[in-house]
């Protein structure tokens, strides 16, 4: 049976019992809290504790979908024989529709009769705090087959959830074949709050888990889930004398990154774009390792595309290969110079592995993989609490510049959207405004701070002598001018280099990260003004209004100061 006949067949199964099939959803899940969607529940949280109707939604109370899943927890244990980053989970839910009988003996039938597997046992919870032994669902197991053993397990096993930081939770059944857990089976009937404290919720639920890959395993009698038709076309592009546990990663890691770009995730030093980068980049520096051409990822890319867009139609190749190529060619130029430069320590702690991923990009699984001796006592929580640090040291810098109250957004702060539009024009204007005066002065202004409020923009830039009227008059010319014109305003992320490359004036004196962002008005190649900025600006800077420039005067430490408003 092929993972795709398992797939129609699971869907078809609970269809015709009466479950509607909704599509999976992103990999990003709208529900904050959370980085990645993690399971099939996720999209249906709101049925479960009522603030959604399902019988509006779906004309039913039971659903069913295939749901792409991530869960970055597994991503150390990836090149065993069964742990995966990305993998595909089936589940059937219900929303006060169905409960434990119903929901036992769907499982029951669809294992045994409809992928003709035995089961060894099956598990149940044991009981703990207010949450009782699950007697109800061990008589319901024996009823449904009088042959079948019942374990009881503790919470770590059958007690499952919240996704995030609070939802709903309760206790499972699982399902074993072949000594592997293949299905979990949630009964949820408690909410759990934030504060972690339970509460029963009003109606009853079915939530229910089974990885596609470990089904393909048993279904298809494969010693690892590696050998399933899921994995085999892209374990044979790879030459066959590689380690085996790094095929696995770069499979496993070919596949979560397509999956991810074309779900919008685009590499980045933050959150769900940190996850890609690190994935992306630990397939570059094993191509690497193994005398694999970086040709071959992209083939690893391209077969992903082809053998899951029968069932996965977002996957697109253009967007998959530039976000590839894009992450490579960066990447490509620092990593052999940080591979060195771990070589030479002796020792690398936290500190040090942060450095090289901050100059050099290396990841911290790639450090700790080929640095031998020298990392064995680094932990994953020493490089993230070092990461953490780096990323509150800038972010004080910037919020010490701009007061810590109101909305943000970017390096701006406002009281309300209103005015975090005004102080956003006045934002574009200040940099429109520094260009100008470049221009008028005839040289490059450093510059030592800014300061906006709804009322108007400040800036300080270091300049030996008082600036004539006559010079502001024409600054203030050009400025309108350019603001006449509505050129555009356009934002890219580069590296720090590349940007100061590029001419990009660093307008605070901060503390950069390794990517900035870098604002342009005007065209990219004779652009009018291009800094390094945290925004958020205009699109277009007619946008702005008329700028005025109100006052010049001398600060402290030799600077100038200028005020200007817009109308
Ligand atoms: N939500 C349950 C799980 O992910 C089914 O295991």
């Amino acid at each position: 049976m092929t993972s795709q006949e398992i797939r129609e067949k699971f869907i078809k199964f609970f269809e015709k019992r009466g479950h509607t099939v909704v599509p999976s959803s992103s990999l990003l899940p709208t529900d904050s809290s959370v980085l990645f969607t993690t399971a099939g529940m996720q999209q249906f949280k709101p049925y479960y504790t009522g603030t959604a109707d399902a019988m509006k939604d779906f004309g039913s109370l039971n659903t069913v979908s295939i749901q792409k899943s991530m869960r970055t927890s597994d991503i150390d244990s990836v090149g065993d024989e069964s742990h995966l980053t990305f993998f595909e989970m089936l589940g059937n839910f219900s929303f006060g529709g169905y409960w434990k009988k119903e929901a036992i003996e769907y499982a029951y039938e669809f294992i045994t009769k409809e992928m003709g597997l035995n089961i060894d046992y099956v598990s149940v919870f044991a009981g703990e705090g207010i949450v009782p032994a699950d007697e109800e669902s061990e008589n319901i197991w024996k009823s449904v087959d009088s042959s079948i053993t019942v374990k009881r397990h503790g919470r770590a096993d059958n007690f499952w959830g919240p996704t995030g930081s609070e939802g709903p939770c309760g206790p499972t059944t699982e399902i074993y074949v072949n000594g592997l857990e293949v299905w979990n089976i949630v009964f949820n009937q408690y909410y759990q709050h934030a504060d972690k404290h339970l509460e029963p919720l009003k109606t009853q639920g079915i939530d229910t888990g089974m990885g596609l890959e470990r089904l393909a395993m048993v279904v298809q009698q494969k010693q690892n889930i590696f050998e399933t038709d899921l994995f085999e076309p892209l374990i044979k592009i790879l030459p066959e004398n590689i380690d085996i546990r790094i095929q696995r990663i770069m499979v496993d890691h070919a596949r979560a990154s397509a999956f991810l770009i074309s779900d919008g995730v685009v590499p980045s030093n933050k959150e769900q774009g940190y996850v890609l980068r690190r994935l992306l980049r630990r397939l570059i520096v094993h191509a690497h390792m193994s005398n694999i051409e970086t040709e071959v990822i992209r083939e690893l890319l391209l077969t992903v595309i082809k053998h899951y867009s029968a069932y996965y139609s977002n996957l697109n190749s253009e967007t998959i290969l530039t976000e590839f190529n894009k992450e490579n060619d960066k990447f490509q130029k620092t990593f052999k110079n940080g591979l060195k430069e771990l070589e030479k320590l002796t020792t690398v702690d936290g500190a040090s592995a942060f450095k090289l991923f901050e100059s050099f990009g290396l990841p911290f699984e790639i450090i700790k993989e080929v640095g031998g001796d020298k990392v064995k006592t680094l932990s994953r929580e020493e490089f993230e609490a070092e990461r953490k640090r780096h990323q509150e040291i800038s972010r004080a810098g910037v919020e010490k510049k701009f007061g810590g109250h109101g909305i943000k957004e970017g390096d701006l702060t406002a009281e309300n959207a209103e005015e975090m539009k005004k102080v956003t024009r006045l934002h574009t204007a200040t940099h429109i405004i520094v260009a100008s005066l470049q221009k008028v002065l005839g040289q490059k202004l450093p510059q030592a701070g800014a300061d906006i409020t709804v009322e108007r923009l400040r800036f300080d830039f270091t300049f030996p002598r008082k600036v004539t009227p006559e010079e502001l008059k024409q600054a203030e010319d050009i400025a309108n001018e350019i603001v006449d014109k509505d050129l555009p305003v356009t934002c890219r992320e580069m590296d720090l280099q590349e940007a100061l490359d590029s001419g990009a004036s660093a307008f605070f004196k901060l503390k950069y990260p390794p990517r900035v962002k870098v604002y342009t008005v005007g065209a990219e190649s004779n652009p009018f003004s291009r800094e390094l900025c945290g925004g958020p600006h205009v699109s277009h800077t007619a946008e702005i209004g008329h700028i005025t420039i109100t006052k010049e005067e001398s600060v402290s430490g030799g600077n100038r100061r200028i005020r200007a408003t817009i109308s």
